[in-house]
């Protein structure tokens, strides 16, 4: 376990180096580039990433070929927090521990630097040194999770879930779906890509994004309901007038549902990254 938080810190350690380094493409833009790493250096967990350089490292492919892209999709994780927290979407005042990027910097300059850090995403990916038919795969794979097919249209769902009055855990599965589970299917599926892994594995990497991405929406609405401001960094209680998992089966069925999803995770995360996995102790650090 010890050896595991020594990775972890390894990989957060070489994310933050390299995104240090794409931002000097913004050292000429300094309004913009202060908006943006108010945020995306004020890091949260970087599970996004980390999950990336975990996994091609369980699979024995060096984790390094991964960082362009790890910090590609750390960036989009940033990009979606400081939209997610304006005003006309969950109105939030605090994130990662500090005021929120559109009260310190105004609403279009929060607006812009996320449009920034979603659109350079792309461009980090086009300029790494992948071969070109990864990088095919991977831009495609970024706009689908992103976009329409994934996060966008899942904001969209979770705005209506305020007034819609969703009520089945159907309903609301579809849309941790899509604004949730998308980010960790593209983590999974980008190591199937980079290690260069056939379509069927292709298959249970998205599945364990899916699962992974459930689990974690479900604990981070028990966090908004059951923790405090101080302890998570962020509002709690945003999502009173939502419905979640809890809402529907209570505190002990969430717990127990996360529970049992982690059992399925174990065993695909031996199926793909092997018995001595590491992969999995970190996934279920996330959301124990
Ligand atoms: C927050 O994600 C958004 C959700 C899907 C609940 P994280 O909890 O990973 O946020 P950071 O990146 O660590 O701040
Ligand atoms: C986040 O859901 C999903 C995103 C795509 C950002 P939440 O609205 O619950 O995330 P937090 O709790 O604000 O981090
Ligand atoms: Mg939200
Ligand atoms: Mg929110
Ligand atoms: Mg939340």
């Amino acid at each position: 376990m010890n050896q595991n938080y020594n990775d972890v810190k390894r990989y957060r350690n070489d994310i933050i180096e390299h995104l240090n380094k794409i931002s000097l493409m913004w050292v000429d833009k300094p309004e913009l580039k202060e908006t943006i790493e108010y945020t995306l250096f004020n890091c949260g967990k970087l599970a996004r990433s980390v999950i990336i350089l975990l996994g091609l490292n369980d699979l024995n492919v060096n984790y390094l070929l991964g960082l362009d892209v790890a910090c590609a999709l750390e960036m989009i994780q940033s990009y979606t927090l400081i939209h997610d927290d304006l005003p006309e979407m969950d109105n939030a005042t605090m994130r990662r521990g500090k005021t929120t990027n559109h009260l310190v910097y105004g609403h279009g300059q929060a607006l812009l630097a996320g449009d920034t850090l979603l659109t350079d995403s792309f461009l980090i990916i086009a300029r790494s040194s992948l071969d070109n038919r990864q990088k095919n795969k991977l831009i495609k794979l970024f706009a689908e999770k992103a976009g329409s097919h994934g996060v966008c249209y899942g904001q969209i769902l979770d705005i209506n879930n305020e007034n819609n009055n969703f009520s089945t855990w159907n309903q609301i599965e579809k849309i941790i779906a899509l604004k949730t589970c998308s980010l960790f299917e593209l983590s999974f599926m980008s190591i199937g890509i980079i290690a260069q892994l056939e379509q069927s594995t292709q298959e249970i990497l998205k599945r364990i994004g899916y699962l992974f991405g459930l689990a974690f929406q479900i604990k981070d609405d028990l966090n908004d309901t059951l923790n405090e401001m101080s302890i998570i960094g962020k509002n709690v209680s945003q999502d009173n007038n939502k419905c979640t998992y809890h809402k529907i089966y209570g505190i002990d069925a969430a717990n127990m549902k996360i529970n049992q999803i982690l059992k399925e995770l174990k065993e695909d995360c031996t199926k793909i990254f092997g018995l001595d996995n590491k992969i999995y102790d970190y996934l279920s650090s996330l959301i124990k």
